[in-house]
């Protein structure tokens, strides 16, 4: 698998070790967003870390020799930073999943490729519609716009070389081992610290939140079952609007609930994401295990009260670079 020591391919690690026989080959470039620690106490005879990049077609070649299957995860992930330098998002989502199916396609390999449900672009607030498989691609910003492009080079190379792939599109995931950028680990730690927490515009845009071992049960759901050449949505009705959440983490952790702050809106921020996953339910049998939002959330929290030494290295930094833009 790539991207194995960032937030949601680690908790695939730990998803696939506690649940299976298999063992695992993770290629990671260990960027700032992956963390070796995130891998810690997992069997050394089961799982494998190999710092390199994955538009390393020699080392991508080796690696694609010694293993039966391919979970791709890797990537740039970070709306925010791909509004503040593209770049990396070309070089890893574009050149790196190209890399992967020239490998996939040499080596005759499964291939599963991780994607988002950005890729659609946005709902409105009141629409009654949410994303299916066959909403047509619209991606807002330079993160999402290279994640559609990957996975239309995924399509491409299933149709053009027979390369046997699936794809699945998931919504905002969170839990564990999630980078103190992203939204939800960023309002935890800052209440942790005594910070306020920081609401991007008015808080109104709604995301659709997926435990991330949900997600794993997901990917291993559409591994084993998925048909060749076929995307799946994943999603776990889980709709809410940041201010909501951000209550909520002030509720749980006994703040004030209106102790936070309005700060400078994302630049072309998406109003609404929304997943409809009735194929992935119906057609291969997947139910998510985490219904109950503020009950993982709480979880949620209590990981990052106990793993300070995991993410405490990194917040200083995403603070700084936040509040160099007004955020
Ligand atoms: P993350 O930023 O936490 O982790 C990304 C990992 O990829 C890191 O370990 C990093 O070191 C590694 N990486 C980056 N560039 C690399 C390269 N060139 N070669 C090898 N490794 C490299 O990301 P995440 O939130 O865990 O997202 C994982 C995947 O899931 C991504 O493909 C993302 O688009 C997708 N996704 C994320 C979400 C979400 O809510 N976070 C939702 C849907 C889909
Ligand atoms: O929908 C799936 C996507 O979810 C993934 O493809 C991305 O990799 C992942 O990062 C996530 O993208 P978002 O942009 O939705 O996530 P983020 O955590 O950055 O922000 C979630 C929402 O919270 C979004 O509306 C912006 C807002 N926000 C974010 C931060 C960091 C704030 O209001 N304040 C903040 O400090």
């Amino acid at each position: 698998m790539t991207g194995g020591a960032g937030f949601i391919g680690s908790n695939f690690v730990h998803h696939v070790i506690g649940n299976t026989d298999h063992s695992v080959i993770v290629l990671d470039k260990l960027t700032y967003a992956g963390n070796a620690a995130s891998l810690a106490g997992l069997p050394e005879d089961r799982v494998r870390l190999v710092q390199g990049d994955i538009a390393d077609s020699a080392l991508v070649d080796e690696l694609f020799g010694q293993v039966d299957a391919v979970v791709h995860y890797a990537a740039e992930s970070h709306n925010d930073n791909s509004l503040h330098d593209p770049r990396p998002f070309l070089d890893t989502n574009i050149v790196g999943t190209y890399t992967l199916l020239e490998a996939a396609r040499k080596h005759d390999k499964r291939f599963h490729h991780i994607s988002t449900d950005e890729v659609y672009g946005d709902l409105e607030l009141d629409d009654p519609a949410r994303f299916t498989e066959s909403t047509p691609y619209n991606p807002s910003s330079p993160y999402s716009s290279t994640k559609a492009g990957s996975d239309l080079l995924v399509r491409a190379w299933v149709r053009s070389f027979g390369v046997k792939a699936t794809i699945s599109n998931c919504s905002n995931n969170y839990g564990p081992y999630q980078h103190v950028e992203k939204f939800i680990p960023r309002q935890i730690t800052n209440v942790l610290r005594g910070i306020r927490p920081k609401l991007y515009g008015k808080g109104e845009n709604v995301r659709d939140w997926i435990h991330a071992d949900d997600h794993s049960s997901a990917v291993l759901t559409i591994l084993d079952k998925g048909v060749i050449g076929e995307t799946y949505l994943i999603g776990a009705d889980g709709e809410k609007d940041n201010k909501t959440v951000v209550e909520l983490i002030l509720a749980v952790t006994g703040n004030p609930t209106d102790a936070y702050d309005h700060v400078t809106d994302r630049p072309g921020h998406d109003m609404r994401y929304a997943i409809d996953s009735t194929k992935l339910r119906t057609e291969l049998g997947w139910t998510p295990r985490y219904q109950d939002f503020e009950a993982g959330l709480k979880a949620t929290i209590d990981w990052y009260r106990e793993n300070e030494h995991w993410w405490a290295p990194a917040k200083d930094g995403v603070e700084a670079f936040y509040a160099s833009k007004g955020q």
